[in-house]
């Protein structure tokens, strides 16, 4: 089950040549008090391990070609309140280490392998606290001048190698961004069915979460947008306790964590089943911006391609319906139809819902290989207060994918939820109907 893990730690040793690399997973924060947030690892750590638990630190040794981790040992009285725990000697064997060690002897250890080191890696300037651990470490191989020691003289930010190493997912990393696409494709399914006016914005969050732990995926990728109306406008609004008036629309943006990695996806659809004449004028134009961006998606294309494939339809419908005056170049030079459509096209995903990776290589815009993920998410948002005819005021639309680049094309792995008018209106009827006595 770890075999791509380790691979993963091969590859990164072999690039690393004679030095070390030391990558710490993330702390427990507390929330309040004694009480925890749940925990979540660090990314860039379980990309590397697949290593759930909090206060392990991975070390890779290039010099001796090994990875080793260093963990909480087995205690059984924190066992019998936290539950169980690995320990160094399982750890090594189920997730595949050649070595693994009691997390305090992390410093006696490191302090003896850096000094046959060229290069020291570690998450550079990312965290304070560890930063200052590793000067403490490097400090204490000076201290040992005279018996010959040094430390390595050159330094590294690990992160920034395995920035890249994520960009492209491998095959395990696939199958589970698609059950992630597919668990959080389930959810929307469940909200749009059971959606309707008069109930809370939290209703409908309640049946997304609901869905998403009934099939063990326990926690969402990122704070579920649950938003009616205008509410839809706020980019990130997030306090899901409005009541859903009839005639409004809902836009959703939900996915969930399966096994580290993320689902994003956005669907807009009518709180009363059926999309009035000026929804539908504008939902059309996000669906057309959306499917003109995906359709340029497949290895070669330039990262900023279908952004722009999607803002050539959105001015096009922007002008069709008068919302702005004038030609599509002169909007997009303009800047003017950012009123209505104010954030980038997508984004990366993977471990993280707005996952790593560059855009550009020395200056350029990257090219889509095969093996990346991104999202797809144009949208068309017109606040009240915009100088616009009022049947298109409080209305906010955004459709998002979660999008696969394959050999040939690209696969839209986040599909299982509706996204044409009929379909939508279709699936929200059955759900009226199955509702019924
Ligand atoms: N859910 C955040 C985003 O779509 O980027
Ligand atoms: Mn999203
Ligand atoms: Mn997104």
């Amino acid at each position: 089950m770890y075999s791509s893990h380790a691979e993963r730690r091969r590859q990164l040793l072999s690039s690393i040549g004679n030095s070390l690399a030391v990558l710490p997973t993330a702390p427990q924060q507390l929330r309040n008090a004694d009480t925890h947030h749940p925990y979540r690892a660090d990314s860039y750590f379980l990309y590397l391990t697949g290593f759930h638990e909090p206060e392990a630190v991975l070390v890779l040794d290039g010099v001796r070609g090994k990875s080793v981790l260093f963990c909480r040992d087995k205690d059984a009285q924190r066992e019998l309140w936290e539950g169980f725990c690995f320990g160094p000697q399982a750890a090594a064997e189920v997730f595949g280490f050649d070595e693994a060690y009691s997390l305090s002897e992390l410093e006696t250890r490191l302090c003896d392998w850096l000094p046959a080191s060229e290069q020291l890696w570690w998450p550079l300037g990312r965290n304070n606290t560890f930063d200052q651990q590793v000067y403490g470490w490097l400090h204490s191989v000076r201290q040992q001048v005279r018996q010959g020691e040094q430390p390595p003289a050159c330094y590294g930010d690990i992160y920034a190698l395995l920035d890249e190493m994520r960009v492209v997912k491998d095959a395990q990393e696939i199958a589970l961004l698609r059950r992630a696409g597919q668990i959080s494709a389930a959810g929307h399914v469940q909200a749009m069915r059971s959606t309707r006016p008069g109930q809370y914005e939290y209703e409908v969050e309640a049946e997304l979460l609901h869905s998403f732990v009934r099939q063990g995926a326990r926690y969402p990728a990122y704070e579920s947008i649950v938003a009616g109306g205008d509410n839809a406008c706020t980019l990130h609004y997030c306090a899901n306790n409005a009541c859903l008036r009839d005639g409004d629309l809902l836009l959703i943006d939900a996915g969930c964590e399966w096994e580290g990695y993320a689902g994003d996806i956005s669907r807009t659809f009518p709180v009363n089943g059926r999309f009035s004449g000026p929804q539908r004028d504008l939902y059309q134009i996000v669906l057309a911006a959306q499917l003109a961006a995906i359709a340029t998606i497949k290895p070669g294309a330039l990262w900023h391609e279908p952004g722009d494939a999607a803002l050539q339809v959105l001015v096009q419908g922007m002008l069709d319906l008068k919302l702005l005056h004038g030609s599509v170049q002169g909007v997009i030079d303009s800047g003017a139809y950012r009123q209505f459509y104010m954030h980038g096209v997508g984004h990366f995903i993977g471990l993280d819902v707005h996952d790593v990776g560059a855009r550009k290589l020395a200056g350029q815009w990257r090219r889509l290989q095969a093996g990346m993920c991104t999202t797809v998410e144009p949208g068309l948002y017109i606040h009240p207060d915009d100088k616009v005819p009022t049947a298109f005021h409080h209305i906010g639309i955004r459709i998002e994918d979660d999008v696969l680049v394959t050999a040939n094309g690209n696969e839209v792995y986040t599909a299982d939820v509706p996204k044409e008018i009929a379909d939508i209106e279709a699936l929200m009827a059955e759900g009226r109907q199955d509702a019924k006595p």
